[in-house]
Parts: structure tokens; sequence; C-alpha cells
């Protein structure tokens, strides 16, 4: 159960109607059309979505290598829209760490792990590296790859040095794009399960994009991307039935946007056979929605 009585914590990341308009050949995809979202600091965050539908393209603009069309982004309390050249380069050096699906993306295939730990961390001129890397590498549970270089460690391990790599400079937030992707089934669960280390040990607010629908029995909350907005929601928390046992439980609910909008689901729309107008009266704890029957078409009125 969530705490009620403790002050709301900083959004991580904010953002509100973010738009992101691609323009190819003439031709124009409008990958994020108006998607809202907040992360808490210190959350752990599942974003799903079919393929096409945005995910990549919210973590290019929050790891800052893309600008969005229109919409406003913060993330730990920086205004993306508003950073010069260098402070771009410091933004992706110092606030965000992210992983990419692709393990050879991650790491340079000519260093070891310590290397490129330590490479990491001169170029953003953080102190104290060999502590720091010999730490990161023991709590991604690699530390016996220190001294391998990516080609002599399993896929599983060198997304694991991937996210220490990431952590290097002490990011506010952690940006995974697929991390799992290329892995199999077992060892995608072990990368999850270092992630979700990670963001309790360090307290580092986690954003992972992926296919995998099972990723969500690792997070207490996923959201769901459907044509560039964030559509629904299923938060996970530990309840106790009657005889006192714990279980978990997972609901799904929609997302409501801060002026008010929500999506209803597809099936629902068709089976009423709602469609234009819907009906709606404020109860004394919810809100009904009725089709609206059209009687233009009945009454000959075709005006
Ligand atoms: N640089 C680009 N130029 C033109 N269109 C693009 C560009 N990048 C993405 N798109 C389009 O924007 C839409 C969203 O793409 P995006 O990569 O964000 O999807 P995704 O949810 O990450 O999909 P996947 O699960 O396949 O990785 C797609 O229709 C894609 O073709
Ligand atoms: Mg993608």
């Amino acid at each position: 159960m969530t705490d009620v009585t403790s002050p709301a914590p900083d959004a991580a990341i904010r953002c509100a109607d973010l738009v992101r308009i691609f323009t190819a050949d003439g031709v124009e995809v409008q990958a994020l059309q108006g998607l809202n979202l907040r992360v808490d600091s210190g959350e752990l965050v599942a974003i799903v979505g079919a393929s096409g539908s945005g995910k990549s393209t919210l973590l290019g603009i929050l790891s800052g290598l893309d600008k969005p069309t229109a919409g406003s982004v913060s993330v730990a309390g920086r205004d993306l829209l508003t950073l010069g050249n260098r402070e771009r380069v410091d933004y992706r050096r110092h606030t965000v760490g992210f992983v990419w699906q692709q393990t050879s993306r991650n790491l340079l295939g000519y260093l070891t792990a310590r290397e490129n730990l330590a490479l990491a961390m001169s170029v953003a001129r953080t102190g104290d590296r060999d502590r720091r890397a010999a730490e990161l590498l023991e709590l991604l549970e690699v530390a016996h790859c220190a001294d391998r270089r990516p080609t002599e460690m399993s896929g599983g391990e060198q997304q694991r040095v991937a996210i220490a790599v990431a952590l290097a400079n002490e990011p506010r937030v952690l940006l995974a794009d697929e991390p799992t992707g290329e892995l199999d089934e077992a060892t995608s669960a072990e990368v999850l399960e270092a992630m979700r280390g990670v963001n309790r040990e360090l307290g580092v607010t986690t954003l992972i994009v992926t296919h995998d629908p099972t990723v969500s029995e690792h997070v207490a909350r996923t959201v769901q991307i459907r044509d560039g907005r964030t559509a629904t929601e299923v938060l996970r928390r530990t309840g106790v039935n009657e005889h006192g046992d714990e279980h978990m439980v997972a609901e799904e609910f929609a997302v409501l946007d801060r002026v008010g909008r929500l999506q209803l689901p597809q099936e629902y729309l068709t089976t009423l056979g709602m469609r234009d107008r819907v009906r709606l009266a404020l109860e004394q704890d919810h809100v009904g929605v009725w089709p609206h029957e059209d009687r233009r078409e009945s009454d000959g009125d075709d005006s």
C-alpha cells in the first residue's frame, strides 16, 4: 500500500504534451503525439508498447540526443528544451546514464570492463575511479569480468557491465532501451533483476523500455505507450488476503492526463457502439459514460 502520509517526492522526469514529428522524404511521422509522463525520484518504471509506438523516440529525447517538436520535458530539474550545447554535453555525462539493446554499442570492444568504466569516468572527470569501478562491478555481480574484454563475456555479463558503465558518473536517471532485447529469457530476467537491484541500492530513477510483456513481473509500475501517448498503466503491489498471506496484486489503470483526457479501450467502444460523443454523469464515487444515441438518423434529419 502507498503511504499517503509521506510528502510527494520530486518528479525526476516530467513530460507534458510531448510531440515529435519526423519528416522523411516529405512524409510526416508523428512518433509522439502529446505524451504525458511523470516519474518520481527513485522510481523504477517499465515502458512497454508495440513496435513503432514511440518508445525509443521518447528515450532519445530523455537522453538528450534528440529534441521534441513541441511540448515540454524536464529531467532532474533541467529543462531539456533550453539546454545550450555545452550544457547538453554536461547533461549527457552527469545527469543521465544509458544502456542500449545492442551489447556492442554499450562497451568499447578493445577495452576491458574496468577500462570501459575508467574511460567513462575520466571523460566526466569523476574522482576515486578505481574504488568506484570495483564497487559497481561488485554491485552488478560482474567483478570476475573486470579484466575481460566484451568478447570474453556472455551477453548478460556484457549488459551488466554496461549498466555499471552507465552508472559510473552517478547519474540521477538511468535509461535503458531494450537492454534485454538480444538475450534469452533466463538471462533477461537476470539483467532486469540487476537493474532492480541498482535502483534499490543506489536510488537511481530507472526507466526501462522493453517489448517483453513479462517485465511487469519485475517492476511496480509499467506504462504502456500506444500511438505516441501513454495509454494504460499496470501497478503492482503486495496485498494481504483474509488469511494474512502476502500475494502480488496487479491492477490496470487508464492514464488520465493533466487536463482530464483519457482513452477508452477500443474493445469498450466497439462493444457499446460508442463514437463521436458520449454522455457523462458525475456520480457520488465514479463517473458514468454512456453512448450517445444518435436520434438524427431515425428522425430522417440528415442536416
Ligand atoms: N529518425 C527517424 N526518421 C523518421 N521516422 C522515424 C525516425 N525515428 C523513428 N521514426 C518513426 O517514428 C515511429 C516511432 O518509432 P520508435 O523508434 O520510437 O518506436 P519504438 O516504439 O521504439 O519501436 P520498436 O519497439 O520497434 O523499437 C515509427 O513509426 C518510426 O518509423
Ligand atoms: Mg525502439
